[in-house]
């Protein structure tokens, strides 16, 4: 396989994980580029239920190696309790994975300063965030003083953990927020750094030294586009680049290394936590979709919010990540309705029409969706394992929205099980 990028193309839950599932078996080494224990993926695999936040789920495939790359942020606890998750369900990651020695944790204090954060905004500047420590832990980075994984076998590392604590504590008690013990803190990361030592590594060096090798490399994205602390809906995204640039520089493989884009795109939208949502059904028919699509966070829990497929999104998502193929995914969640909008535009409140995404979020305040109306085919389509044994209606559903966001599609995923992803040339 050739070396590959796949992103989320709208605010994530695109449903990469079963894509990601599927290019695996033809990867040699998953790289995870961006994002923390914030993602959470689950699979069934072999009767086995796994739920994954930081370690890409080709620790699942045997012989495939992983690795957490230096634009993810990690936090050791919780990627201790990933290893240690999977032992017991028969799965090693001695030897397969590795972490990147440039790659930045997230501390407890960055835990707590998100959460504390999140309380003292008043409500409509909250963010929703998965209260995993994300903001901070990317913030300490930006501004030269995170910790990264390779400190961890620093002799002054502790002496960090305690003047860091102690500085956050000042914050955290600034805003009203519980402090934190130094001392047990220091204890536990004194554990945490024997156990992870043996997985540091120089990953930028393995990444390039696999390619150099033949090997193919799958680069996987966590969150979507739409999330992207660029080209997102900003403030109200996350820390990091999901987009396809930050594959590059949260793994150190080279742009010129990469030989295609994958972009990952539901066929309605979702969106979890607050902020903009131009296509948000608040109606009978959004509750329809999330309960069908069983649209509620893997990592919060928390109910996703539903709506139309947004072409104006999926525009934007394609020219900024270059996506060669798409993969589509969660049709039969649509197979009841009776008409199907997609929006293919916006128009402002003056008249002024968007095709691609505004940046200022009073403008797309100001905005409308501009929608047209395709037929519904009212056939359950979740059994079907060939393209053209879709209803007529549903591949022309899907082939207007390949039509409206440019490129091909790649992959058409109809149900959760692994014979409904239908394969087009990937
Ligand atoms: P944070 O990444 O926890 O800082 O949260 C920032 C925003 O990104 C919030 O709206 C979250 O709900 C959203 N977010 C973070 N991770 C995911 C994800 O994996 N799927 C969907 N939304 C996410």
């Amino acid at each position: 396989m050739p070396n590959t990028i796949l992103v989320g193309a709208q605010w994530g839950d695109e449903g990469k994980g079963k894509v990601i599932d599927v290019l695996t078996s033809q990867a040699d080494v998953i790289v995870r580029f961006q994002g923390g224990s914030n993602a959470g993926h689950t699979v069934i695999t072999g009767g086995k239920k796994f739920v994954l936040h930081l370690i890409p789920s080709g620790i699942l495939h045997p012989g495939k190696q992983c690795v957490i790359g230096n634009g993810v942020v990690m936090d050791p606890f919780d990627l201790i309790k990933e290893i240690n998750d999977l032992r017991e369900q028969g799965i090693e990651t001695d030897g397969r994975l590795f972490i990147s020695d440039r790659t930045h944790m997230v501390m407890q204090w960055h835990r707590a300063l998100d959460a504390a954060d999140e309380a003292r905004r008043s409500q409509d500047k909250k963010i929703g965030t998965t209260g995993r420590g994300i903001g901070p832990a990317y913030g300490a980075k930006m501004g030269r003083s995170g910790v990264r994984v390779g400190n961890l076998l620093s002799p002054a590392f502790l002496d960090m953990v305690r003047v860091d604590t102690a500085t956050a504590n000042a914050t955290l008690a600034a805003w009203g927020a519980q402090t934190l013990d130094v001392e047990e803190l220091v204890a536990k990361y004194a554990q945490a750094s024997k156990t992870l030592a043996p997985y540091i590594a120089d990953t930028v060096a393995y990444v390039n030294e696999a390619d150099r090798a033949g090997k193919s490399i799958l680069l996987e994205g966590a969150q979507g586009t739409m999330l992207d602390i660029d080209f997102g809906t900003y403030p109200f995204v996350t820390s990091s680049n999901p987009t396809s640039g930050g594959a590059c520089t949260g793994s150190g493989l080279s742009p010129r290394r990469i030989d295609r884009v994958i972009g990952v795109i539901k066929c309605y939208t979702t969106r979890v936590g607050a902020g903009p949502f131009p296509t948000e059904l608040t109606d009978a028919t959004g509750e329809h979709l999330r309960q069908k699509g069983g649209e509620f966070g893997a990592t919060t829990g928390r109910p996703r919010r539903c709506g139309w497929f947004d072409a104006v999104v999926g525009r934007y998502s394609a020219m900024v990540n270059g996506v060669d193929f798409w993969a589509m995914t969660k049709l039969d969640v649509l197979d009841e309705q009776p008409v199907i909008k997609i929006c293919t535009a916006y128009l402002r409140d003056d008249g002024v029409r968007y095709e691609t995404f505004p940046a200022d979020l009073c403008v797309l305040d100001r905005c409308k969706p501009v929608y047209e109306e395709l037929p519904g085919w009212l056939t359950p389509t979740s059994h079907i394992t060939r393209y053209e044994d879709l209803p007529l209606k549903a591949r022309t559903y899907v082939e207007r929205l390949v039509a409206l966001v440019g490129g091909r599609l790649g992959i058409l995923s109809v149900g959760p099980a692994r014979e409904t992803t239908l394969r087009m040339g990937l």
